[in-house]
C-alpha cells in the first residue's frame, strides 16, 4: 500500500480584503512505503502548504489525501505521522529530555517506552550533551535536532519533515542526512522539503518539484525528463605528442594533467568515436565520464520555462 496518496489536492487561502492565493493546485502524488521523497521549489511554491495539509493542520479547499489508506481528515492518519515543522516551536524552559518525555506522554507511551525511545533518538541525533540544558539558549542547529527528535516520538512509520537541513552547518547536515538514511533502512517512509539540492540528490529515491502550487516534475533524480547531459569527458593516457595534437583539434575542449589527457566532446557518440581514435593511436582509455547538468541548473531552467507559461 502507498504511504501517501494525494488526489487533486488543492488549497486556496482566502484573506479578507485581498485576492485569494491558490497555494496548491491539484496535486496528484503517490509515495510508496519505505520511499525517501524530496520536495523542492522556490520560496512560496507551496511546499509547507502541502506538508500542513498532509499532517491535518490545515484543510484542503478541494481534493483529498490519505496516509497508508487512512483519510487525512481522520485522527487515525495523524497517528501514523511524525512531523517536523519549518520552525519548530518549543517550551523554552524545558530541556530536550523533558520535551521528549512530554511528547511521549501525549503519544501515550509508558515510562519504560519513553526511556527506550530517548536512548534511541538521543543516539541518532547526538542529543546526549545537550540533554539537560534548557532549550531557551539553544542555537539553530540544536533546535533543529530537537525538532527532528520530536518527530520521531512514538516511532511513526511516516516522517514528514519541513526543511530538516535548513540553517545547519555541514556537520549538522550530515548528521540529519545519516539519520534519514538510518530511518529509511529501518523501513520508514520519509517525505521532506529542502532547498539544498545536493542533499536531495543524495538522499532521495524520487523528487517532486512545485512551481507556483503546481507539480511540474516528479520522478527519479537520475531519470528526470529533459535533464541534459551536457558533455562527455574522455580521459586517456599513453598518447604521443603528435597523436594528442590531432585529437585535441577534434574535441570541444582539452586539459592535460601530467600524462593524462582529458578531452571533452559533445555527446556519447562523439566520445565513442574519439575513444576509437585514441586506441588506434596506441593510447589507453582511463575513463568516460558524462558531465551532467547539475540539479541546480536543471531546476533553474525548468523554473524559467514554467514561469514563462
Ligand atoms: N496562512 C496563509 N494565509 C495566506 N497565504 C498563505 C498562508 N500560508 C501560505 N500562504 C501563501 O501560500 C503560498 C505558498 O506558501 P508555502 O509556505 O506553502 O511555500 P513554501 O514552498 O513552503 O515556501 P518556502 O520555501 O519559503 O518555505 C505563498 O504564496 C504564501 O504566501
Ligand atoms: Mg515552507
Amino acid at each position: 500500500m502507498a504511504a501517501i496518496v494525494t488526489r487533486a489536492l488543492s488549497k486556496t487561502y482566502k484573506v479578507i480584503g485581498k485576492a485569494a492565493v491558490r497555494s496548491l493546485r491539484g496535486l496528484d502524488l503517490e509515495i510508496a512505503e519505505n520511499e525517501v521523497f524530496g520536495f523542492v521549489g522556490r520560496n512560496g511554491a507551496g511546499k509547507t502548504t502541502t506538508i500542513k495539509l498532509l499532517c491535518g493542520l490545515i484543510h484542503p479547499s478541494s481534493g483529498g489525501a490519505s496516509l497508508f489508506g487512512e483519510d487525512i481528515r481522520l485522527r487515525e492518519a495523524r497517528r501514523l505521522v511524525g512531523y517536523m515543522p519549518e520552525q519548530p516551536y518549543f517550551y523554552e524552559y524545558l530541556t530536550p529530555r523533558e520535551t521528549l518525555t512530554f511528547y511521549g506522554r501525549l503519544r501515550g507511551l509508558s515510562a519504560a517506552q519513553r526511556q527506550a525511545q530517548w536512548d534511541r533518538v538521543a543516539g541518532l541525533l547526538e542529543l546526549e550533551d545537550i540533554a539537560d540544558r534548557r532549550i531557551r539558549g539553544f542555537s539553530k542547529g540544536m533546535r533543529q535536532r530537537v525538532g527532528f527528535a520530536v518527530a520521531l516520538v512514538g516511532d511513526p512509520p511516516l516522517l514528514i519533515l519541513d526543511e530538516p537541513m535548513s540553517g545547519l552547518d555541514p556537520i549538522g547536515r550530515r548528521m540529519i542526512r545519516e539519520a534519514i538514511l538510518r530511518l529509511r533502512d529501518e523501513g520508514k517512509t520519509i517525505f521532506f522539503s529542502s532547498h539544498v539540492l545536493s542533499d536531495v540528490e543524495e538522499l532521495c529515491d524520487r523528487i517532486g518539484m512545485l512551481v507556483e502550487g503546481r507539480l511540474v516534475h516528479h520522478g527519479r533524480v537520475d531519470e528526470l525528463p529533459g535533464r541534459r547531459m551536457k558533455e562527455v569527458e574522455v580521459s586517456a593516457e599513453g598518447l604521443d605528442g603528435a597523436a594528442a595534437a590531432t585529437l585535441v583539434a577534434r574535441s570541444a575542449g582539452h586539459r592535460q594533467i601530467d600524462q593524462v589527457h582529458l578531452f571533452r566532446v559533445a555527446d556519447l557518440e562523439n566520445a565513442n568515436a574519439l575513444a576509437a581514435e585514441i586506441l588506434a593511436a596506441g593510447g589507453r582509455i582511463r575513463e568516460l565520464q558524462p558531465v551532467r547538468e547539475s540539479l541546480d541548473d536543471f531546476f533553474a531552467r525548468i523554473q524559467q520555462k514554467e514561469a514563462a507559461k
